[in-house]
């Protein structure tokens, strides 16, 4: 019997999904603070192969992260990388603090093993994260932190640009990477950015900043990249590749959640917001074929979507990918699903 998928998950499907998720979040917090609590993570996580990943001049210490949106204000990094984690991508942040869309915003698809969220960027502003950043840097870490840049819900997307640029220079030291959310399907108009008329301009902005800031603080320039939308068609991959390519961006995430709902078969599907989960998962490994072919593996690729085992890492990889992230499978499985997969691989 697994305890998490026989006994905890069953119990927890009764609350409402982001009640569920803040108390886990509040939980893992408490945990990963205190000495019981680390030696309960690391007996929990099992064994953990150690599986380094050389990519953007860091050495991730295995291919296997936490997607955006999971840890949105920077409170349980720690804790998942002591459950197996890689790499947490934190965030999404946007400059200020805001409240998102009204709750409920999550929604279970139990029978398809997805989710439906329509969250809008919730978050604590980039002023608290990056706080919380800076102090997780003090102290040597075996993880890789990535920092998802977002733009506020009512800045005008002809403005985004100064939004992600004030999210990077305050998370800018302790960032490990940056990634760049123009994928998310719940803030009005910002899968908009994916499109040529902006995107350049904003690549170019953002280019522009990683390079003042690096020289500003005498460091290397962080690697930057672009999360897809698994909606698009592959003339709209194509313009982004070419803008990627020409802006100096350093590799791709694909993909966030999709307005797709072909296939489900939960009352929920009906829902708004973007799908996650296992009927992604398809999708997001024919972006990454497509991607790595179009540019010969020369920008590299995280996948994300739908991954739920240790095949479906492989399977990924062998598409193209680089790195491989995990959000909805982990409230499915639960907290040994990074260490199982690593033993797996
Ligand atoms: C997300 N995702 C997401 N992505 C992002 O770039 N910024 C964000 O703030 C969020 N927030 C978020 C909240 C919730 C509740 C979910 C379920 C997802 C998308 C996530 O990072 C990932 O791209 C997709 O969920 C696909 O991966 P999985 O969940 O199928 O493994």
């Amino acid at each position: 019997m697994e305890v998490y998928q026989d006994l905890v998950f069953p119990l927890l499907s009764h609350i409402d999904a982001e009640t569920t998720h803040d108390r886990i979040i509040r939980l893992l917090e408490l945990t990963q603070n205190a000495s019981w609590g680390q030696r309960l993570l690391r007996q929990v996580a099992g064994n953990l192969p150690y599986r380094p990943v050389q990519l953007f001049g860091i050495t991730f210490p295995n291919e296997i992260g936490v997607a955006a949106g999971f840890d949105k204000d920077v409170r349980v990094a720690f804790g998942l990388s002591q459950l197996g984690f890689g790499h947490i991508e934190v965030g999404t942040l946007t400059p200020k603090p805001q409240a998102g869309n009204r709750r409920p915003r999550i929604f279970r698809l139990q029978t398809d093993k997805a989710l439906i969220n329509r969250m809008g960027f919730p978050n604590c502003g980039v002023f608290v994260a990056g706080k919380r950043l800076k102090q997780i840097s003090t102290v040597e870490r075996k993880y890789v932190i990535g920092v998802s840049l977002g733009k506020q819900k009512e800045t005008p997307i002809e403005a985004a640009a100064n939004d992600y640029c004030q999210v990077m220079e305050e998370v800018y030291l302790a960032a490990d990477y940056l990634a760049i959310n123009v994928s998310s399907p719940n803030t009005p108009g910002l899968r908009t950015l994916q499109s040529e008329k902006y995107l350049e301009q904003l690549l170019l902005q953002l280019s522009e900043k990683n390079k003042e800031l690096a020289l500003r603080h005498a460091q290397v320039a962080r690697p930057m990249l672009i999360k897809m939308a698994p909606d698009l068609s592959w003339s709209e991959v194509d313009t982004i590749l070419a803008a990627a390519t020409e802006k100096d961006i350093n590799g791709i995430i694909a993909t966030n959640t999709s307005l797709n709902r072909k296939g489900l078969s939960h009352a929920n599907k009906a829902e708004k917001g973007g799908l996650s989960g296992t009927p992604l998962f398809e999708r997001s490994l024919e972006m990454i074929s497509y991607i790595t072919g179009q540019l010969s593996g020369n920008l590299p690729v995280i996948g994300v979507g739908g991954v739920s085992s240790a095949n479906d890492v492989t399977e990924m990889l062998a598409a193209g990918a680089s790195l491989v992230q995990i959000y909805t499978s982990l409230i499915y499985q639960g907290p040994r699903l990074a260490g199982r997969i690593l033993r797996a691989l």
